[in-house]
């Protein structure tokens, strides 16, 4: 089976602020057989985010725009997709709520992976509170982005067993493992519906 033509594959845009990790997975898989996405564009609200380097690295178009602080930054992001016909924005540890206009323009085309199970721990510093609060499973969660923090339509989620000698960093390990598997195969499910 030949690798689908880069042509005809759909384009996403993936939004990060930090390591990029998931970026990876997402760009690595993209280049298996008869996967039908590619990564056109990486956005970053940070200027030193390292999967920027990645992204430089693969010759993948690249922007550092902190575009929340204002509408008409919200704008160029918005021509860049446009420009770049981006048919689904992926969120891949990126750190900011996206604002609402910006949603209404890609409604139903944004997607986020958070680390726990939804709807528990939303937000910030999930595998601490999960061990915390003697949860038996922990996991991730790849889901729709609305205008609420991690609170979108449920896509598909992961579960993993919390042992007693995890601590916040091997769990979200354990966990990250997870997120690169299912992330890239998610998006490429999703876009298949498109
Ligand atoms: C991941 O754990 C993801 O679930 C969360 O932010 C983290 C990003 O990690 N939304 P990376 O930048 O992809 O390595």
């Amino acid at each position: 089976m030949k690798k689908l033509d880069g042509n005809l594959k759909k384009n996403i845009a993936v939004f990060i602020s930090g390591r990029g990790s998931n970026l990876k997975s997402i760009v690595r898989y993209s280049s298996k057989k008869k996967i039908i996405y590619k990564v056109k564009v990486i956005i970053s609200n940070k200027r030193n985010a390292q999967g920027l380097l990645f992204a430089k690295k693969q010759k993948i178009k690249n922007y550092y725009i902190n575009f929340t602080k204002s509408k008409r930054l919200g704008n160029r992001v918005l021509n860049i997709l446009k420009k770049n016909d981006i048919k689904m924005v992926c969120l891949a540890g990126f750190m900011k709520i996206l604002p609402a206009y910006f949603i209404k323009n890609y409604k139903g085309k944004i997607i986020n992976i958070h680390p726990s199970l939804l709807p528990k721990y939303k937000g910030l510093n999930t595998h601490a509170r999960a061990i915390k609060n003697n949860e038996e499973f922990s996991g991730c969660t790849v889901h729709y982005v609305n205008n609420l923090l991690d609170s979108g339509k449920i896509i598909i989620q992961k579960k993993t067993r919390i042992t007693k000698k995890d601590t916040a960093n091997s769990l979200k390990q354990k966990i990250l493992k997870i997120e690169h598997k299912i992330y890239p195969r998610t998006i490429n499910k999703v876009l298949s519906n498109l």
